[in-house]
């Protein structure tokens, strides 16, 4: 059974969610294990546990005016597919409306564009890069 838990970083998943993170999102674009963990210390974190293994992540940042941002949003590469993804994304959505946040934004890898479609986000203004990928806004009002 998957279940999804929102974990403090002091929780020994923080661990498992870091390496998640370095081998899902950072490797595979050159990037420095570590290296997007700026805004850990103030962000919710989510992961997605199956059998006391980490298989899924994303944390949810604060912003000003009642918003926030989804980011660092990973599911294992052999449990994609699997609906993993909308456990997270409905879970943070879910607590998003017990804090009273009033819109989610995201940075959507274009490649995750379909997801995050599906999970009831819209795109608006301009395409972008970041870090060389290319991205376009996105955002649910909730
Ligand atoms: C994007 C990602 C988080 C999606 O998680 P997932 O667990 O594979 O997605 P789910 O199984 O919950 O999919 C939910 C729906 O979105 C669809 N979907 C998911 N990824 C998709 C993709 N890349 N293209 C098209 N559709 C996609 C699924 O088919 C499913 O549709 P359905 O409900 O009609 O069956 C995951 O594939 C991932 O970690 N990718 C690599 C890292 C990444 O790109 N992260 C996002 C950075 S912005």
């Amino acid at each position: 059974m998957i279940a999804v838990e929102q974990i403090e970083m002091s929780h020994p998943f923080y661990k498992q969610e870091q390496d998640l993170r370095n081998r899902i999102l950072l490797r595979p674009i050159g990037l420095p294990d570590h290296g997007w963990e700026m805004d850990d210390h103030k962000a919710w974190h989510f992961v997605a546990v199956e059998k006391d293994a980490v298989v899924g992540c994303v944390i949810l940042v604060p912003l000003a005016d009642r918003g926030a941002q989804l980011k660092q949003m990973a599911v294992e590469t052999g449990n994609q597919s699997r609906g993993i993804g909308r456990m997270l994304v409905e879970a943070l959505l879910t607590f998003a409306k017990t804090q009273r946040l009033q819109e989610i934004i995201c940075h959507a890898r274009d490649t995750a564009i379909p997801f995050y479609l599906k999970s009831g986000f819209e795109i608006y203004g301009e395409p972008f890069l970041e870090v060389s990928v290319p991205h376009h806004h996105m955002r649910i009002p909730l």
